[in-house]
């Protein structure tokens, strides 16, 4: 079978990497792609229902959300290709905070207190504490969100999103402040039901301690200890789902709940609706099932009915090694040095934003370069060879955090 991955991400070469390793022997292809995932695929241009139509493709498999939002599975079904990921409708879930809301209110699902508003006057009556968060509706690209500590901060963080309108949001929630550990659970859906896979924990500060400005994510580690997944999911994704079903729009593809595990049990924080990233990268190196088969099944009404997921009992780091100037701006063209050399060690390097350049040399191209993944017996193993890798690839302006998965040893 020739399957499309739709995407240029590290979470796109952690699915193309994972995909390689299914009995079917699947012909990979990707667009666009990038450099460390042109060494696993076939790159392949234009637009991908014309692509998936001229190549036979059978199975697409859309790694980002703005593809989704945008409707290209509903384009795909349209013409009779299966596709993993939902359509138009069930992705407005990542699409808009408001809607979100509205279906986990209709669903009876634990999330943070929050209301709407489309001028900063009314936002700032809404908010009567701070820390206070403000979120833009709309995608973001995980920007959108300000944890305002005080009036003045939040005044300012509002005219930006509502009158200088730097997320183009008409409108922005004001939501309850949750405070405990977070985590990301991920559920696979077929329409009609949520199946689980294993949980996983991102880092979105740019510094260590949770320190700075938020990222796409600095890295991530999975399984977490100590987590109900099957509560969560019967309590999250599976009426999410049910709402979504009843509503005409049913969820196809992966449903990521980001959520707080709070003292009052976990509450939703945000949906996303394909791979968190980089989670995928901590996650797809230990699933021991056919990937492809998983997905393949997602696409079908119901088709999740007899699936099982079998994981590796070894827990997975994954480091992101970000460019100069990262989360504010980023730098392409520094060579990077020292691929090959990790590649020897007993990790799992995923590109995210690198390219080829005119000599032919991998360099920098965008703000997370690279995704350094490692699996050990326990999360200290797991690092330790994460970061013995991640230490011997070098390009100027190299950032990363020196603290993933530091507190899961703790809590061991
Ligand atoms: P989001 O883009 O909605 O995932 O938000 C980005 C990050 O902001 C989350 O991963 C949290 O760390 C933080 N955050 C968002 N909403 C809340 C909330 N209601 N309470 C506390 N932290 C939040
Ligand atoms: N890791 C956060 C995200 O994928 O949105």
């Amino acid at each position: 079978m020739k399957v499309l991955v739709v995407g240029s991400g590290g979470r796109e070469h952690a699915l193309v990497r994972a995909l390689r390793r299914s009995p079917q022997n699947p012909e990979i292809l990707a667009l666009p792609g990038n450099a460390g995932i042109a060494a696993d695929a076939r790159i392949v241009e234009g637009d991908p229902v014309d692509v998936a139509i001229a190549e036979g493709v059978g199975l697409v498999v859309v790694g980002p959300e703005a593809p989704l939002v945008a409707g290209l599975a509903d384009r795909l079904v349209g013409a009779g290709i299966p596709v993993f990921g939902p359509g138009s409708g069930a992705a407005r879930l990542e699409g808009s905070k408001a809607f979100a809301k509205e279906i986990m209110e209709a669903a009876g699902v634990p999330t943070a207190g929050w209301s709407e508003h489309a001028t900063v006057d009314d936002a700032m009556a809404a908010i009567d504490r701070y820390p206070a968060v403000l979120k833009a509706d709309g995608l973001a690209a995980g920007k959108g969100v300000v944890i305002a500590p005080d009036e003045v901060e939040a005044r300012a963080a509002l005219r930006e999103m509502l009158v200088d309108q730097r997320f183009g949001a008409m409108s922005v929630v004001v939501e309850e402040h949750l405070e405990g550990e977070e985590l990301s659970l991920l559920a696979l859906c077929d329409g009609r039901r949520a199946v689980a896979m294993a949980p996983a924990r991102d880092f979105k500060r740019i510094g260590d301690g949770d320190t700075g400005p938020n990222t796409g994510g600095m890295g991530s580690f999975s399984p977490v200890a100590g987590v109900d997944v099957d509560a969560i999911v019967a309590a999250v994704h599976q009426p999410v789902v049910d709402e979504m079903a009843r509503r005409g729009t049913p969820f196809h593809g992966v449903l990521y709940a980001g959520l707080m595990l709070t003292a009052d049990g976990p509450k939703v924080i945000e949906f996303n609706v394909r791979f968190g990233d980089p989670e995928t990268q901590a996650l797809l190196p230990r699933l021991r099932s056919d990937l492809l088969a998983l997905l393949r099944a997602a696409a079908d009404d119901d088709g999740l009915a007899e699936a099982t997921m079998e994981w590796d009992d070894a827990t997975a780091v994954t480091v992101v090694l970000a460019s100069a100037g990262y989360p504010a701006t980023s730098r392409n063209g520094d060579v990077i040095r020292g691929l090959e050399k990790a590649a020897a060690l007993r990790a799992e390097v995923t590109h995210a934003g690198t390219a080829r350049d005119a000599d032919g040399e991998i360099v920098t191209a965008g703000g997370r370069v690279l995704n350094v993944t490692a699996l050990g017996v326990d999360a200290g193993a797991a690092r330790e060879a994460a970061y013995a890798a991640a230490e011997v690839i070098d390009f100027d302006g190299k950032q990363l955090r020196r603290d993933i998965a530091a507190k899961a040893m703790e809590n061991r």
